[in-house]
């Protein structure tokens, strides 16, 4: 193994985690007070902060915006310490602004990692997906068929009626079809008001009972969520969403030239990947971050797509909240 893949394999899957903890914690100041850019900014500068102690060459492919909208962790900024293997970054150092400023479930901070130019260089963009957990025959959803096919679909393959399938959608107006073609069916619905790298995500444990994730959402969202379901299993198809012209310039200047592409999986994240996610607010795979008068307590998950390993690292680090 050479030692660049060998120190994204092991010291970094670790060192990886160290850094959503550090989002996270930095986020969960800001749980409740009704300001999801504060929140957002304190995630970015820990996050920044945490990184840019890593021994690699890291670069973010996806990140808060282009360099003209985000001052910190914009795509094509370069982090750690410039020594050490070349890795591309994709991050969101809070998935959930808005359920952090209200207080709700399923915030999280998340970074994958890999070796370069394997992440789908996303442009911050919609992107239309549907996915499912690992188990399944290939091919057993597709992005191109109806909501009420792919059910059928799953459902023929679980060996169970419809009304056994239960999908994960966005709560949006632009999914009502899609909803009501699932219910008629008799399909349950979970909505979430926000966060879909934990809706993807969902799919693989089977304690969330949910089977399917469907609808539009974030394209960055999207490779994340890709890079998760590459470690664990599961399939995963998706395709960019362009509102106007300046978002299709977006997709130009990422160096997408097929506008149209269906990305399968392994088009959204290609190679080895490592993914840390450390939950923010209190969620239904991970607790959020609790203070206590000396400590503070995270829950993190890290795992690498090589050898399928998941670690779920509960961390309690001496922290002042008054510092
Ligand atoms: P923020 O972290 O920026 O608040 O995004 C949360 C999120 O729900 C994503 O998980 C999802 O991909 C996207 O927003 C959906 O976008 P919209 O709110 O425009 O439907």
């Amino acid at each position: 193994m050479a030692p660049e893949e060998n120190y994204l394999d092991r010291v970094l899957t670790m060192e990886v985690g160290r850094c959503t903890e550090a989002a996270a914690v930095a986020a969960s100041t800001m749980i409740g007070r009704g300001d999801k850019e504060g929140a957002d900014q304190a995630a970015v500068s820990a996050l920044r902060t945490a990184f840019n102690k890593l021994e690699m060459d890291g670069t973010v492919v996806i990140g808060e915006g282009e360099r003209d909208e985000a001052p910190m962790l914009y795509i094509g900024e370069k982090v750690g310490t410039g020594n050490g293997p070349k890795i591309d970054i994709a991050l969101d150092p809070l998935e959930g602004t808005t359920l952090t400023a209200k207080a709700m479930a399923n915030a999280l901070a998340v970074v994958a990692m890999a070796q370069g130019g394997t992440l789908l260089h996303s442009p911050d963009v919609y992107m239309d997906k549907i996915a499912c957990g690992p188990g399944f025959p290939d091919g057993v959803i597709d992005l191109d068929a109806s909501v009420e096919d792919n059910i059928q679909s799953l459902a023929r393959a679980k060996g169970a009626p419809a009304s056994e399938i239960t999908l994960c959608v966005l709560d949006r107006e632009r999914h009502e079809r899609l909803i009501s073609g699932a219910r008629k069916l008799g399909a349950r619905v979970f909505l979430i008001p926000d966060g879909d790298v934990a809706g993807v995500f969902h799919t693989t444990e089977a304690s969330t009972g949910i089977d399917l994730y469907v609808g539009q959402g974030g394209a960055p969202e999207g490779v994340l969520a890709a890079a998760a379901l590459r470690c664990v299993g599961g399939q995963m198809q998706g395709r960019l969403l362009f509102r106007n012209d300046d978002e299709r310039a977006r997709a130009e200047r990422a160096g997408i030239a097929d506008l149209d592409r269906k990305y399968h999986l392994k088009d959204l994240a290609s190679g080895d990947v490592i993914f840390a996610a450390t939950g923010v607010t209190n969620g239904t795979m991970l607790d959020g971050v609790k203070w206590e008068r000396e400590h503070v307590n995270t829950h993190t998950v890290v795992m690498r797509s090589k050898t399928g390993t998941v670690r779920y690292i509960r961390a309690r680090s001496r922290q002042q909240i008054y510092e």
